[in-house]
């Protein structure tokens, strides 16, 4: 026998919802709305499932029943699916908060990363998800209620990449194949014991999304770079204040944009490189000036795409 890596091991970083700190998080992540309520939603009715009929039994009386099966019979799997530095693990992290409040429950959130299971031993990956979903069942298991579960569970399988590449492709190692099986298996046992918990899967790669995985997924929620507006609200919210002026942030934004073949910047590229570059280029003896955040942005390179994206853009076209 493994030995089963324990809760603490397994997910150093649990959070609990409702809490302050994912909250604001949430609310600063722009132009995801749309994801922000449908996760929302979705997540709400996995972990109480009674909300849905309360809502049938106020708008629709007793007559909503086989709608209302087909909705909650779905496996409880949401994927965020689509660019790098676009807001998946974000929102995935914080998502738990609008869940927590909606419902009025406690949320408790388990996450797992996969990005670096190439270092494991072999079967590590296998071994992980098993112990994942096992102390998600054992936590979820806890919190069904009567009527209203006490509580929920979200597990969070985070860089999934792998467990995207489609089981049918040929080049496809033996090792991640047990792996999607492991995380198939998983998916099932949640539904069959329909318990107050839920996963979601963030990848990169929605092309290479396995059948059987995206078979049993609620809900696929794509993420991309981002627009015009989005690029606006995000730079014009830091460098407005900072006495850059209007034509000048709108100049960064087109800087920021695509370009014929080449992709625009990604939301992190924006946050995580641009807006540190060009604060820390004036620093410490001068103040941020809008034209040479012009020249920074024009130097800089975007995050390359995904090859996954790529195909998407030609196919597209
Ligand atoms: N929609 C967004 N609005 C504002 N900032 C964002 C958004 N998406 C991503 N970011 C910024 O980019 C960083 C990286 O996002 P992350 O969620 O890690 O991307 P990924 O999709 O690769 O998981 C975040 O910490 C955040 O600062
Ligand atoms: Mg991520």
């Amino acid at each position: 026998m493994h030995n089963i890596p324990s809760l603490d091991e397994l997910f150093e970083r649990r959070q609990s919802y409702p809490d302050f700190e994912p909250q604001e998080r949430l609310a600063r992540l722009v132009g995801l709305d749309d994801q922000k309520s449908r996760l929302a939603k979705i997540l709400g009715l996995m972990v109480n499932p009674q909300g849905l009929e309360k809502w049938a039994t106020r708008f629709h009386a007793g007559e909503a029943r086989p709608l209302l099966d087909v909705i909650l019979r779905r496996p409880p799997l949401v994927v965020l699916a689509g660019d790098v530095g676009s807001g998946k693990t974000e929102l995935a992290e914080t998502i738990g908060d609008a869940v927590a409040r909606q419902e009025d429950i406690e949320i408790t959130l388990f996450p797992l990363s996969l990005a670096t299971r190439g270092q494991g031993r072999v079967g590590e990956m296998t071994q992980l998800l098993s112990a994942a979903f096992e102390h998600t069942v054992q936590a979820a298991n806890k919190l069904k209620g009567e009527r209203k579960a006490k509580g929920g569970v979200i597990l969070l399988v985070d860089e999934a990449d792998a467990l995207a590449q489609s089981r049918e492709a040929a080049q496809m190692h033996h090792e991640d194949r047990a792996g999607v099986n492991a995380f198939i298996r998983g998916i099932d046992r949640l539904a069959n014991l329909r318990l107050p918990a839920a996963v979601i899967m963030c990848t990169n790669r929605l092309n290479a999304l396995d059948p059987a995985v995206r078979r049993r997924a609620a809900d696929i929620l794509t993420f991309t770079r981002p627009n015009k507006e989005q690029r606006q609200h995000i730079l014009s919210l830091r460098l407005g204040p900072l006495g850059v002026t209007a034509s000048q942030v709108q100049m960064l934004v087109e800087a920021t944009g695509t370009a014929g073949d080449a992709l625009g910047f990604t939301f992190s590229d924006l946050t995580q490189r641009l807006l540190p570059a060009i604060a820390l280029d004036a620093y410490p003896n001068k103040p941020v000036e809008g034209a040479r955040a012009l020249q920074i942005a024009k130097e800089m390179k975007p995050t390359p795409a995904f090859r996954d994206e790529v195909l998407a853009e030609k196919a597209a076209r």
